[in-house]
């Protein structure tokens, strides 16, 4: 079976697209630092699966040990998950994000060239459009403009990869740009685990919820909105993990390209509309306090993704409630 080459895979998208794929019979090589994510992710991953990762521990820029794990595996396609992914966090720390989210995917294409392994999903994000000039986004909308070193890393990647596409037709290129991700596997077992205080939204209310923290600050209530609060399209990680084994499919099915796919719901919720569902939802109040905006954020985002639909058969199932509790779920046995 297909042997596909996972790099992030023990961090939240990454560990929720493996047990997808292995429940579908592929064979999975594993690279992760743990920058973001812990071990025992390897061990759920096995108990929800009853399958194993091959599994290195590294970085992506050692060129040296990507070079062993081509060498060593008999790989046929790249899912390169590894990269920084807060917004506010890369505002503060600009060259930290481009070093780890552009040189590390520069480091891993001359070494998929060097095996001649010639297809890759690439995980992008929809912070590559800025500020939209209009909602919901096609993948066809004007992409630039990015409001934070993030979005930024991920623009250039897209870019290197649309010159790597124009100058080597045999690659086959699959990018997806991801909403906001948020949610846990039914089992409980995986879901969003960020080292330190979280970041993002989701697995910052169940930190409240559970009193680990004492209250959320929603960052504004002054954009142009539903009730001033920032309007997202949030969608159900394992909705999203399975976008990726499409993804796979198509690219196995075409023999060179590069391909753009928005992968969200097509819905926006506010911040207060998800506080007010997840307490719904889970029966738990969740204190917070209206602050400053954040640097870098933007007041509404949320995705149009019948392109995904009509060209991979794929689209978002689960409702935010379905987000809400199984997240919660998650932090409960966490
Ligand atoms: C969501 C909304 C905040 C935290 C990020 C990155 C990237 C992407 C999705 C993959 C915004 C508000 C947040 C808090 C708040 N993933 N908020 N208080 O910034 O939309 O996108 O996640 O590519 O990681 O682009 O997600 O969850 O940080 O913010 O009020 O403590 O919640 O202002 O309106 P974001 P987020």
């Amino acid at each position: 079976m297909q042997k596909i080459f996972i790099t992030g895979c023990t961090g939240y998208i990454g560990s929720h697209t493996c047990v997808e794929l292995l429940e579908k019979g592929y064979e999975i090589v594993g690279l992760d630092n743990f920058s973001n994510s812990k071990p025992i992710v390897l061990d759920k991953i096995k108990e929800i699966t009853g399958k194993e990762i091959k599994f290195y521990e590294g970085n992506m820029l050692d060129k040296k040990l990507l070079q062993k794990i081509f060498k060593e595996n008999d790989i046929s396609l790249v899912i390169d998950f590894a990269a920084y992914k807060a917004v506010g966090d890369s505002v503060q720390k600009p060259i930290e994000y481009y070093i780890n989210n552009v040189s590390s995917v520069l480091t891993l294409i001359s070494v998929m060239q060097e095996f001649k392994v010639k297809s890759l999903i690439f995980s992008s994000s929809a912070t590559v459009y800025g500020t939209p000039e209009v909602v919901p986004i096609t993948e066809e909308a004007k992409i630039g403009g990015t409001t934070n070193p993030y979005g930024t890393s991920k623009l250039y990647v897209e870019g290197i990869l649309n010159d790597l596409s124009k100058a080597d037709p045999e690659f086959k290129i699959c990018i997806f740009r991801y909403f906001n991700p948020v949610g846990a596997h039914d089992s409980g077992l995986i879901g969003e685990e960020p080292n330190g205080i979280p970041a993002n939204l989701m697995p910052f209310i169940c930190k409240v919820a559970l009193k680990e923290l004492p209250c959320l600050n929603v960052f504004g209530n002054d954009y142009d909105t539903i009730d001033g609060t920032g309007v997202r399209d949030y969608i159900h990680i394992v909705d999203l993990a399975k976008a990726h084994v499409k993804g796979v499919e198509k690219l196995n099915s075409i023999d060179s390209g590069l391909l753009i796919y928005n992968l969200g719901t097509g819905r926006g919720y506010s911040v207060l509309e998800i506080i007010q569902t997840f307490e719904k939802v889970n029966n738990i109040k969740v204190p917070y306090k209206i602050v400053e905006r954040r640097p870098g954020d933007i007041a509404t985002c949320y995705a149009d993704s019948s392109k995904a639909f009509k060209e991979l058969n794929w689209q978002a199932h689960k409702n935010l409630e379905d987000m809400c509790r199984s997240a919660y779920n998650f932090n409960l046995n966490r």
